[in-house]
């Protein structure tokens, strides 16, 4: 019989459960109703939900991991993985992509050695590709966080990642 070896990830973050419990009762009143709330605030906290996070706020507002995992797996918002300080947002709808969107984002790639979804090894950055962020008229466009970058070209791309620590 093949045997099969599990491996569990075990994740070293530290969770301040004592500001996690400012979030769930002050701010959320330990309602499970504002599972979403909560969930966004987390993970504007840490970038992402960190597991001991999902699982403390599970037995505080006594809803299934399940249920929590369910909500977070279905809004892309969303990360169960940890991620960069800087959120690198690329697109590659149509209107970007005619006015150079992939040169943009080859260079991104080939800058930071890593592809879409991942994240630096130094977790300075995570890539990510989008279909549309809204302003085509400035295409090729690139978010980084908050911040728009549009009109860009490929040799560009280096001096707006610089801005970024
Ligand atoms: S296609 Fe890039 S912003 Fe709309």
């Amino acid at each position: 019989m093949k045997e099969v070896a599990m491996m569990e990830t075990v994740e070293t973050i530290d969770v301040d459960y004592m500001e996690l419990d400012d979030i769930i009762e002050k701010e959320f009143g330990l309602n499970k109703e504002n599972l979403i709330m909560i969930l966004q605030t987390i993970q504007r906290r840490y970038n992402y939900l960190p597991k001991p996070a999902l699982a403390y706020l599970a037995t505080k507002i006594g809803v299934p991991m399940s249920q929590i995992y369910g909500v977070a797996t279905f809004y892309s918002t969303f990360s169960l993985e940890p991620r960069g300080r800087n959120i690198i947002s690329i697109c590659l709808g149509t209107a970007c992509h005619v006015r150079g969107g992939a040169r943009v984002n080859e260079k991104l790639e080939e800058l930071l050695t890593i592809t879409d979804g991942q994240t630096t090894e130094d977790k300075r950055f995570t890539l990510e590709s989008v279909r549309c962020i809204g302003c085509c008229s400035l295409g090729p466009v690139l978010k980084i966080n908050e911040d728009m970058h549009g009109r860009i070209s490929s040799d560009e791309v280096k001096k707006v990642l610089d801005q970024y620590e």
